[in-house]
């Protein structure tokens, strides 16, 4: 038994991070067989490639995936922490399951993820739901092997987390949810420590991938055909700082940019480690694909203050406009409102900041407030309703602007990269290289390719298209 600790959590240290390989004890190679596992992620990108690790170790003990939930002999949550809704959902699975569980008693339950690293759910859990067989937390995702057949063995709650600063684990197995899609993680953890923020608790100290486990892992991809990767990390802009002394994201992109994968991503960035040279290295490949998501958060001065953002709204639009020099870049942001102590002054200098930046894109959020963060402890007077409104407006301009970037792309001709089969019989769906939602007319065979579609409808949330020979 290991329980998370908020204190522990918080610590940041400068003691080296250890990498370690995944291993696998011969022994547990069939303990799925015959089984089947149903997995539910909810959260990040993060997350979602944490769960092809997951997919990736139970694949490999021989269990069989299922997404009937009363099929399933084991039940996995891969759960988020960053608002009170990611929780009510989880909590709400997990009310569903005990019923499962009277009439199955041979179930086994188990959470993961950002609420596992939290020391007040982990407390729920023990009160309220003792018929979870286990909990592992983000440092331990390599536990799941020897915690699952821990639990077939002794069906009592066991609960694994550590509230470390956190390792890097090379080489777990993968099973990836698409095969010309894939996330390679570049940088774990965060220091930024947002006051209203969960994510430096649950994911632990800023900790960089080794560059050439990077690289080889994205040549792999290359050469398994895949045509596009996304480089993930809560702040990707400061990889390789607590590495290298003259290695950073723009070294990096260049040497991934030179492996020719066609597509290139990397979210989320944080503007406050934004360079010149990361700027001038995204104009300088096409592979790079043309797209920043830059949260912004919030365009009031005090508020980002309050925020702990480390920039003004002077300094935001700065970089915006140095990084829109960059031909046909499409940005996009993250905003959250109703922060405490917001006013309606607060919230028209957020107004005005989207009017100069006319985002391609956001995503806009009530504030909610996270257990022992800094900003849960401060005076909060903004009612709910208040707070709607500001999030009704807010959203109104913001599909105002993204359906005027979309119109602005009618009659043009764009790559796309074609995802799979739309709702509509017939009609397939991709992304362009900003990222923006098309559907077009085509036959399956064009799944996993990129193709020319030129546009021919614009929405607020996509595109419609036609198939250019
Ligand atoms: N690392 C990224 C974002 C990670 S979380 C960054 O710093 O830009 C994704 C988004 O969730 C954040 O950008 C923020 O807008 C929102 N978010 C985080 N904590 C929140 C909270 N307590 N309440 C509401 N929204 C929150
Ligand atoms: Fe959270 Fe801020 Fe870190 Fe983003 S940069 S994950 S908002 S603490
Ligand atoms: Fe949620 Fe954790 Fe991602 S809190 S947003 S799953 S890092």
């Amino acid at each position: 038994m290991q329980s998370p600790s908020y204190e522990k959590a918080k610590i940041r240290s400068k003691s080296e991070v250890l990498v370690r390989k995944f291993s696998l004890d011969n022994s547990l190679l069939e303990i799925g067989l015959n089984k089947k596992f149903f997995l539910k992620t909810y959260g990040c990108q993060m997350n979602e490639h944490d769960s092809e690790n997951i997919k990736g170790m139970l694949r490999i003990m021989n269990f069989s995936e299922t997404f009937d939930l009363n099929e399933a002999d084991v039940i996995i949550l891969n759960t988020c922490s960053i608002r009170e809704n990611a929780h009510n959902k989880a909590f709400g699975m997990l009310g569903r399951i005990k019923h499962l569980k009277k009439d199955k008693p041979n179930l086994i339950v188990a959470i993961c993820g950002c609420m596992a690293q939290e020391e007040g759910v982990v407390n729920e859990i023990r009160k309220k739901y003792k018929f979870v067989n286990f909990v592992f937390g983000t440092h331990n995702l390599d536990a799941l092997p020897k915690l699952l057949n821990n639990s077939f063995i002794n069906a009592k709650l066991n609960i694994e987390v550590k509230s470390i600063e956190g390792d890097i684990i090379e080489d777990i197995p993968v099973t990836r949810d698409s095969m010309y899609k894939a996330y390679v993680n570049i940088i774990y953890g965060c220091d930024k420590f947002c006051t209203y923020c969960i994510v430096p608790y649950t994911r632990g100290k800023q900790r960089s991938r080794r560059r050439e486990d990077i690289i080889l892992e994205v040549e792999k991809l290359y050469a398994d055909g895949y045509q596009e990767i996304t480089l993930l990390g809560q702040n990707v802009n400061a990889y390789g700082k607590d590495l290298y002394d003259d290695y950073d994201l723009s070294n990096l992109l260049e040497d991934i940019a030179k492996i020719k994968i066609p597509r290139i991503r990397f979210i989320t960035s944080h503007p406050w480690d934004f360079t010149d040279s990361l700027i001038e290295v995204i104009k300088k490949y096409d592979n790079i694909l043309k797209y920043v998501h830059l949260p912004v958060q919030s365009g009031s001065n005090r508020i980002l203050k309050l925020m702990g953002r480390r920039y003004t709204k002077e300094k935001y639009l700065e970089l915006f406009h140095k990084l829109k020099t960059i031909p046909g870049i499409a940005i996009t942001t993250d905003i959250i409102v109703g922060f405490p102590s917001e006013n309606e002054e607060d919230f028209a200098d957020t107004l005005d900041l989207v009017k100069e930046c006319e985002f391609d894109g956001a995503f806009t959020f009530i504030y909610s407030p996270r257990e022992n963060t800094p900003a849960s402890k401060l005076k909060d007077d903004t009612t709910l309703e208040e707070k709607e409104t500001r999030l009704y407006k807010l959203n109104d301009l913001i599909n105002k602007y993204s359906k005027e970037s979309n119109l602005k792309m009618l009659n043009n001709i764009y790559s796309v990269l074609v995802e799979g089969e739309s709702s509509k019989e017939g009609m397939l769906y991709g992304y362009t290289e900003t990222n923006k939602l098309v559907n077009f007319k085509g036959d399956l065979t064009l799944v996993g390719k990129i193709v020319s579609v030129k546009i021919t409808d614009a929405k607020s949330f996509s595109l419609d298209g036609e198939l250019v020979e």
